[in-house]
């Protein structure tokens, strides 16, 4: 069976009998661990919507409204549930705004039901309101289903079936596909004496013939009590295996709380599910190849803990996590790293002669420092590139061109696409990935996890440290297979490890930073601004501001101020500065003396003991010292914490900012 070799991970495969799966027939869900794999395998999947659907014993409403809440963050302008009892009635309900909301519509009713499906949305097509939001029946009013996904022939599907009498409830894209698995259905009723369940799989299979698109769906029709169909396609699902109960779900922090056993499908798998037996195979009825992944994290990692916010207990949680980056992947008697699951040779890493790093947004600023670090420590020419841009450029590269895509979900539809248009070509492309078993995991010629464990919070912050400390690993690893010195790596390899008790005392300045934000609090926007390694770093902190607080605020390289950035100096807008003690620092320093003769205020990152900025600038932060390629991971962290403080206090919610989602999984 295909799995996915990457850095530290080998799913765990279980062994599901060849001749049950040949036969197609209803497996039993009792499977048998085969091998048990020790490396930790942690998984945390985001994208546009979110799905839960449940089929069991119990009653599915606590289930599905418990994994809405933990799915919130991938969409949240409206969400819905139905729940099909055993008598073969659905009970349908929806509404527009937070889950709070349908909780109150739902209220203290009974929905007695032990199958259901539910869903909150990010809105594609069609605006948030109580019709758009999803479940949505088929015409009948007896088949029910939730979709992520862009659906783009959704217009002719839409005109066709209204010419024959379909009536849509709402705008939406995914109302078609409901409409269209009825029509299908009904036309097959009582064909060939298929039973309904067949009959349902049937119309799913010959309705997702007729779409172009993505999507992740979820579908149950009241003819078929107890009986779930899921299938994917560019979305991502998964499957919980429960015991006597089984779940479909967009990401695993949905059922993590019930069960660690997940299969995650690959696009064109179909899944039917019923509480104690589930089935998967192709669409087109081939039979599928799949694994069962022991999830690593357990329900307390995607709980918020004593935490106000996922974002602040994610900031917290990066002396582990960058911990984790770096565990097991650091060897001294080589004074470098170990990155096995590049699955590459040492000669074929040599023969690399230029690197591309693609990425969007946090994973874009996080490849812009790797192209600093991977010339600065192998001398290895690197270009980053935006996924969206380089899945529609040409960039010419050739067979010793190493292309990297960096996505902490791992489901990011431009970053699939850049993926996939490079394999295209022929090169090998490798992912630096945190969602174990995602998409662009599974397509990657290799990679390496981040293991930094669920990002819940929309605003990335230890997904940026991991990710930048696996560059610093590839780096270190490559520039060790050319002229960097042992005594160098050897130097590196101390500092990296010295990582994670200098993470900690840049914490202990919460407090403080809290109070610099509360200064600025009225500020209009804020400019951030870096050189070199923290050119990305002020990028970086740019997008954390905006993301969260909704002000305008823009990253610079600290000498482009002079080249009209410095136009908008003004007394009411802060810049701040990433100015740590490095071969740059006098640099910054006249940069910041520029804004400051404009009566700009000014609020310094800087090195311990370094206290030259102290009568120049307004407010100073101090972070432990270390080698210049891994300050910014100490300096990240006053930024992370600096636009947290600012949300929070100007209200905004910063778990789930307006208009955003945790991952881009449609264009
Ligand atoms: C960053 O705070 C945002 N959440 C967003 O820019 C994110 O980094 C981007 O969408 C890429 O996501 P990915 O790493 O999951 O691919």
């Amino acid at each position: 069976m295909a799995s996915v070799l990457f850095e530290g991970v080998l799913n765990r495969t279980f062994d599901i009998s060849p001749t049950a799966l040949l036969k197609n027939s209803i497996i039993k869900s009792k499977y048998f661990v085969t091998k048990v794999d020790n490396s930790k395998i942690s998984a945390s999947i985001a994208g546009m919507c979110g799905i839960i659907a449940y089929v069991g014993k119990e009653n599915a409403m606590p289930y599905l409204l418990d994994g809405l809440k933990k799915l919130e963050y991938r969409g949240y302008d409206s969400s819905g549930i139905a729940v099909l009892s055993g008598e073969g009635d659905i009970d349908l309900q929806k509404c527009a705004g937070r889950l709070e909301n349908l909780r109150r519509q739902i209220g203290e009713l009974a929905h007695i039901g032990n199958c259901g499906i539910s869903h909150t949305r990010w809105a594609t097509h069609g605006e948030a309101s109580d019709d758009n939001a999803h479940p949505h029946f088929d015409q009948s009013g007896k088949l029910v289903l939730v979709h992520n996904g862009v659906i783009e022939n959704y217009q002719k599907i839409r005109d066709d079936l209204e010419n024959k009498g379909h009536q849509f409830r709402s705008q939406t894209d995914s109302e078609v596909l409901s409409h269209l698995i009825g029509s299908a259905y009904d036309d097959k009723a009582g064909s060939n004496g298929n039973n309904n369940e067949e009959q349902l799989v049937a119309a799913v299979r010959e309705a997702l013939k007729q779409v172009t698109g993505t999507y992740g769906i979820a579908v149950m029709h009241v003819d078929a009590p107890g009986f779930l169909v899921g299938a994917r396609l560019g979305s991502p699902l998964i499957v919980g295996l429960g015991k006597g109960e089984n779940f479909l779900a967009s990401d695993v922090s949905a059922v993590v709380a019930h069960t660690s056993d997940a299969i995650y499908l690959n696009d064109y798998d179909l899944v039917c599910l019923k509480g104690e037996e589930f089935k998967v195979e192709r669409i087109d009825g081939g039979v599928a190849d799949f694994q069962v992944s022991q999830v690593e994290f357990s329900a307390e990692d995607v709980e918020l803990g004593d935490y106000p916010h996922y974002m602040l207990k994610e900031i917290y949680e990066q002396a582990e996590s960058v911990e984790n980056a770096f565990r097991g992947r650091l060897s001294d008697e080589e004074a470098s790293a170990k990155l096995g699951g590049l699955q590459m040779t040492p000669q074929e890493l040599r023969d690399v002669d230029r690197i591309v790093l693609v990425g969007c947004g946090t994973a874009c600023h996080a490849a812009m420092a790797g192209e600093h670090l991977i010339e600065a420590l192998a001398r290895i020419p690197t270009e980053v590139e935006i996924s969206s841009e380089f899945r529609y450029r040409n960039v010419p590269m050739d067979k010793n061109t190493l292309v990297f895509v960096i996505s902490q979900s791992g489901e990011t539809i431009d970053s699939l696409g850049a993926l996939r248009e490079a394999k295209r070509k022929g090169f090998r492309v490798l992912g630096i990935v945190n969602a174990v078993g995602s998409t662009i995991a599974r397509e990657s010629d290799g990679g390496a996890y981040m293991h930094c464990g669920p990002e819940i919070g929309v605003a990335a912050t230890k997904s940026f440290t991991s990710q930048y400390t696996l560059l610093t690993l590839l780096a270190l690893l490559l520039g060790r297979m050319r002229d960097m010195s042992v005594s160098d790596g050897q130097e590196i390899l101390a500092e990296i490890r010295a990582l994670p008790d200098k993470i900690r005392e840049v914490l202990k300045l919460n407090d403080r930073i809290k109070e610099i934000a509360l200064k600025y609090v009225d500020a209009p926007g804020m400019l951030y601004l870096g050189r070199q390694f923290n050119y990305s770093t002020a990028l970086e902190g740019a997008l954390k501001m905006k993301e969260i607080s909704y002000i305008f605020a823009s990253g610079h390289a600290s000498a482009e101020l002079k080249h009209g950035v410095i136009a908008l100096v003004s007394e009411d807008l802060p810049s701040v500065f990433v100015a740590p003690e490095d071969s740059v620092f006098k640099k910054n320093m006249s940069s910041i003396e520029e804004v400051k003769a404009r009566k700009g205020p000014v609020i310094a990152i800087t090195t311990e003991g370094n206290d030259v900025l102290e009568r120049i600038a307004d407010d100073v932060i101090y972070v432990p010292k270390t080698i210049e390629c891994l300050n910014p991971i100490l300096s990240v962290i006053p930024l992370q914490l600096l636009s947290y403080h600012f949300a929070v206090a100007r209200g905004c919610d910063v778990d789930k900012p307006r208009n955003l989602a945790k991952s881009v999984t449609v264009e």
